[in-house]
């Protein structure tokens, strides 16, 4: 097994057994006002969406989580079933680790059996830039082996910055990312991983040809908690100190959305049910992503995959319903409040 390879295969047992989320989940900060009287019958709620050009059965993405090695392939078929079983979208881990051993595609393209209707690629930040010249080759292999329709570039430099191997070489990251999303044929969307981003980053982010930004902030998955584990002793304090780092979900959602009013936004990071999708559309995004709630469901089975998601959608029938929204053009328009640690977030904005 490559070193990259058992990376994966660690990121994935660690997510799936031990304590990597942040200490605090900010959606439960937002609220959406409840409608007593919400005039409109639960069985009409349509949750059909459009995402990218893309129509969607709800707007839901499962984020990227893995690939590139032997265990990774049942986990994306058993995603890619359920999000083709309800037409969400599906993003697919660090394409990486095929890109430099093509034995190793399979556990990525398994995706492309199944009828997802957004199948998005992923590739590094700090890989575009290591690879210079040859990144748009690098990057439309990775698009082909899933066939893609979307392609996401991740910003992940606090992982970088506490994995002892981390490639921390960040400079010149936007304007790599500028020149693939001029280059690339399909959408490019940024993602972060779990740290956020904030209205400056998205605003720099904005004036590139870039389609959308995944915020994914702080609030669940923590890959400084992540790395924690991987850590040995000398530096093992790395992933503690820097284990709540990150700008909270919902106000990179409010930020990302003020500094780009027409950009499409993925909200994410520690989203793990159907009541915090309705409430990432309140504040302002267009999806909402998820990613570990769905883990533990895929290493289980096909039908448990299925299972997640379809009670996913239905808290957030369940949601709209109790706000009277009959669509999500409605549940865009929702009243909500927002309390606690992510409100005293904003006020200092
Ligand atoms: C096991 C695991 C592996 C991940 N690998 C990747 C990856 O390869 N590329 C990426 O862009 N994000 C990756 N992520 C980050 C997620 O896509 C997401 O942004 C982050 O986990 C926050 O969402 P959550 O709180 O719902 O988990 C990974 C997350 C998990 C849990």
């Amino acid at each position: 097994m490559s070193m990259v390879e058992k990376r994966k295969s660690e990121h994935i047992d660690i997510c799936a057994e031990k304590h990597v989320s942040s200490d605090y989940n900010f959606w439960n900060d937002v609220f959406l006002v409840h409608n007593a009287l919400p005039e409109l019958d639960k069985g009409k709620i349509s949750l059909s969406s459009k995402f990218l050009g893309v129509k969607l059965g709800a707007p839901i993405i499962i984020s990227a989580m893995t690939g590139g090695f032997s265990g990774a392939k049942k986990i994306n078929e058993n995603l890619a079933a359920a999000a083709a079983e309800f037409q969400i979208g599906l993003g697919v881990g660090s394409q990486r680790a095929a890109l430099a051993h093509p034995e190793l595609a399979g556990t990525y393209s398994i995706v492309k059996e199944y009828d997802v209707p957004l199948r998005i690629a992923n590739i590094g930040a700090p890989q575009i830039l290591e690879w210079g010249k040859k990144a748009e080759e690098m990057a439309n292999k990775a698009i082909e082996m899933i066939g893609a329709n979307c392609l996401a570039i991740h910003l992940n430099f606090l992982q970088e910055a506490i994995q002892p191997e981390g490639e921390t070489k960040a400079k010149g990251a936007l304007l790599a990312i500028s020149d693939l999303a001029k280059s690339i044929g399909i959408p490019v969307v940024v993602k972060e991983t779990g740290a956020g981003i904030s209205g400056a980053v998205a605003k720099n982010l904005c004036k590139t040809k870039i389609a959308g930004i995944d915020v994914a902030g702080i609030g669940g998955t923590s890959f400084s908690a992540v790395e924690h584990y991987r850590l040995d002793e000398s530096r093992k304090k790395l992933g503690k100190t820097f284990w709540n780092w990150g700008i909270p979900a919902p106000a990179s959602v409010l930020e990302v959305r003020k500094s780009c009013p027409k950009l499409p936004i993925i909200a994410s990071g520690g989203i793990t049910n159907g009541l915090d999708c309705a409430k990432a559309l309140a504040i302002g995004a267009d999806t909402a992503g998820i990613a570990r709630a769905f883990l533990r469901p895929a290493l289980l089975g096909t039908e448990e995959a299925k299972r997640a998601v379809e009670l996913t959608l239905e808290e957030m029938r369940i949601a709209m319903f109790l706000v009277g929204a009959k669509d999500v053009k409605a549940m865009k328009g929702a009243e909500y409040r927002i309390t606690g640690a992510s409100r005293d977030f904003i006020s200092t904005l």
